[in-house]
């Protein structure tokens, strides 16, 4: 079997997680591979997974390796797997747009994006090079609030006629028009915003569930959020959030029999915490009524490296965009969105997805 070959937009945090992954399971054996769904999905291994393009806008990313740009500043995840060897792959400068938010210009140059003088890629630029690197799907991980970067990026994949899995919560995917331009194009995409494999979401969704389950009426949730990388320097601009806020939001609205009114929900990013670098910390609490309307509470405080929690899924999702390209299946792929997205274009609880999600990984549902 050949490669399964990918191209990522953003080679920040996220990608650094993945990229390492890659090679961190190569040498492993299923039996000793710790912190994967799956193993294999469609006969393909972790290290089937080839990045052959990389776009970013940075000046310490632009023109290097990827296995040399996935460490350099501000990215600040753990490192798990150091020793990348050169992939023969240089990171293009993408185009700017609305990557970078201005509050940043504030920052040290460590923990701040810092634009390349290379001249942007055009649309054709990127389109060029996608087609002939020969990538079957493009990742995007662009910055919260890059509403026109991201939608460069997703138009980009249509053009060049490949997949497309988007991490991030501007709403593609789950955005009628956008999903029909990948039906019209019999491309697969997978969307929106990545849901961790252990995350404050998922652990959110699965005690709300809880309550539903036992007959406890919720009335009240908060989920603070605090971390130290650059996805949480970026959020404290607050007009960038908006999506991102929504995504997590719904993410629990949506598992509770009985949707809260807005008042009593807070999710979101909360602070930044330089110290955090890539440690986010999430104090989560739940207020609800037991038995003869009497009151109960729950606090939990929930501490994850972010960007290798994300990369855990995405490993999944390109396989399952792998299997739609092999079986030419277009358009939302609605089973592995609702598994592996916070924002899918329809939400199914967890337990559900994942039966949905195995399904379609077995060959018995279409999307
Ligand atoms: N870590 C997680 O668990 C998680 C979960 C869900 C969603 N996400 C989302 O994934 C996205 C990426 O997260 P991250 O932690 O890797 O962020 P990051 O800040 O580390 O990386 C973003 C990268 O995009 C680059 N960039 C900015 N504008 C660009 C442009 N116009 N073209 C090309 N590159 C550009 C930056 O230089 C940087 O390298 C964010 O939107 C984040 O909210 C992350």
């Amino acid at each position: 079997m050949e490669n399964i070959k990918i191209a990522i937009a953003g080679i920040g945090n996220c990608a650094s997680s993945l990229i390492q992954g890659l090679d961190y399971y190569r040498d492993k054996t299923e039996t000793d591979a710790i912190g994967l769904m799956h193993w294999t999905i469609g006969g393909y291994q972790p290290s089937d997974i080839e990045v052959v393009a990389a776009f970013d806008i940075d000046k310490r990313k632009v023109g290097k390796d990827i296995s040399e740009a996935i460490f350099a500043e501000p990215n600040c995840t753990d490192v798990f797997c150091p020793d990348i060897p050169v992939k023969g792959v240089k990171v293009t400068m993408g185009s700017i747009l609305d990557g970078v938010s201005e509050h940043m210009t504030d920052y040290e140059d460590k923990y701040k994006f810092i634009t390349s003088d290379e001249n942007e890629s055009t649309k054709d630029d990127v389109v060029q090079v996608l087609k002939e690197s020969g990538a079957e799907m493009l990742l995007n991980f662009m910055p919260v609030g890059s509403e026109k970067a991201a939608r460069f990026y997703a138009d980009c994949a249509l053009e060049a006629g490949i997949g497309f899995i988007n991490n991030m919560p501007v709403f593609i995917a789950s955005n009628p028009e956008w999903a029909q331009k990948f039906e019209e194009k019999n491309l697969p995409i997978i969307g929106d915003d990545i849901k961790a494999q252990l995350g404050a979401t998922i652990t959110h969704r699965t005690l709300a569930d809880l309550f539903s389950k036992r007959g406890v009426k919720l009335e009240k949730t908060y989920q603070l959020n605090t971390g130290g990388n650059t996805d949480f320097l970026n959020m404290l601009n607050r007009s960038r959030l908006s999506s991102k806020k929504t995504s997590k939001t719904e993410a629990v609205q949506s598992v509770l029999k009985d949707r809260l009114d807005d008042e009593n929900i807070h999710v979101g990013p909360s602070d930044y915490v330089p110290w955090q670098k890539d440690n986010k910390i999430c104090f989560l609490r739940m207020e609800g009524k037991l038995f003869g309307d009497v009151p109960m509470n729950i606090e939990l405080r929930l501490s994850v490296e972010d960007s290798p929690n994300s990369a855990g899924v995405v490993i999944d999702a390109i396989r399952c965009c792998k299997l739609a390209l092999e079986r030419d299946t277009g358009g939302v792929l609605y089973s592995p969105a609702s598994y592996f997205m916070k924002h899918p274009p329809k939400q199914y609880n967890d337990d559900e997805a994942f039966l949905m999600t195995n399904d379609f990984i077995e060959g018995n549902r279409d999307n």
